[in-house]
């Protein structure tokens, strides 16, 4: 088994240039075949339609549906008078609300497949495609408690232009906010894994089945974060180390459950920390992960073991 280190750990640019090949290679493998016009995969698409076949829905309704559409998009009422469940499920909306958002204004702003000379230019549509698989994903996380009428709803005209502008900006500049952005989402979802157990606790087959769909989500994330971190060199890794925590503080300040459900103090400490120990090991198993974050063990050579 090999052993992990820091997502900070240095590299050199023929070390990254290796990595990105073979990422290239394991996410075609995972994914499999760009459906670029429906921003989908091959085998994403079928993922998704077996749990559609096998569809899990929670026992009981929330307690209040009407509430959840009320506060979803933006939180109207006292986020204290929602009950956990709810609060919970407008928080994860909101959360894929910004990527859903993010990743929609970069594929007008990046080249199409057909247009992509080099490898990291295909990587980044491919990794769009993915993170539209995603929001597939969440949105069968709502389904699972009946809400069915869940609707993907731009942000303002403000942050929209935020994000289309930000994959125009220079690659130097744009990498290290990029890397920590997926860093965050994975501290995030460490942090949604945890909370399944306890706000659904009276849902396990409801609550079995979100976690399901999540580490679907997790496996993809924790190879993106490999792959963003392979964009950067020494100095951009010191500056994305800087930002972990203004970002991770600064993001989850503007969505009013957070405060109520997550342990933001811990999120930043396992972004600073991320050397992959926080992963299940079912999840880096069928991940990826850069060749300069990893220690293979030795294997003694048998000349060297018969001497
Ligand atoms: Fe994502
Ligand atoms: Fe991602």
């Amino acid at each position: 088994m090999p052993t992990f280190q820091s997502i900070f750990s240095p590299s050199d640019s023929r070390q990254r240039q290796e990595n990105f090949e073979a990422y290239w290679e394991f996410s075609q493998r995972h994914s499999g075949q760009i459906l670029e016009a429906q921003k989908d995969l091959t085998t994403k698409r079928d993922l998704l339609a077996g749990f559609q076949r096998e569809a899990v829905r929670s026992r009981k309704p929330l307690a209040d549906p009407e509430k959840f559409y009320r506060n979803y998009v933006k939180m109207r009422d006292d986020p204290r008078s929602l009950d956990r469940k709810t609060l919970l499920l407008t928080c994860i909306y909101k959360f894929a609300r910004h990527e859903w958002v993010g990743i929609s204004g970069a594929w007008d702003a990046i080249p199409s497949m057909a247009e992509a000379k080099k490898t990291t230019e295909r990587i980044s549509r491919y990794h769009l495609c993915e993170e539209f698989c995603h929001v597939r994903l969440f949105h069968e996380m709502f389904r699972t408690f009946h809400l069915d009428k869940v609707e993907w709803v731009p942000l303002g005209p403000w942050m929209q232009k935020v994000y289309r502008i930000f994959p125009k900006v220079p690659e130097s500049l744009m990498s290290p906010p990029a890397f920590v952005s997926e860093l965050m989402g994975m501290t995030f979802y460490l942090e949604l894994d945890r909370l399944f157990d306890d706000v659904f606790a009276d849902e396990p087959e409801a609550r079995d089945r979100l976690r399901a769909l999540l580490h679907e989500i997790m496996v993809d994330e924790l190879a993106h974060i490999g792959q963003r971190r392979n964009f950067i060199g020494a100095v951009g890794i010191r500056a994305a180390r800087r930002m972990v925590r203004p970002m991770i503080t600064a993001f989850f300040k503007d969505i009013p459950e957070a405060k109520y459900l997550l342990d933001i103090p811990r999120m930043v400490r396992e972004g600073l920390e991320f050397d992959y120990s926080v992963m299940r090991p079912e999840l880096i198993e069928r991940s990826w992960v850069p060749s300069y974050c990893r220690t293979e063990p030795e294997i003694a050579s048998p000349r060297l073991a018969g001497a």
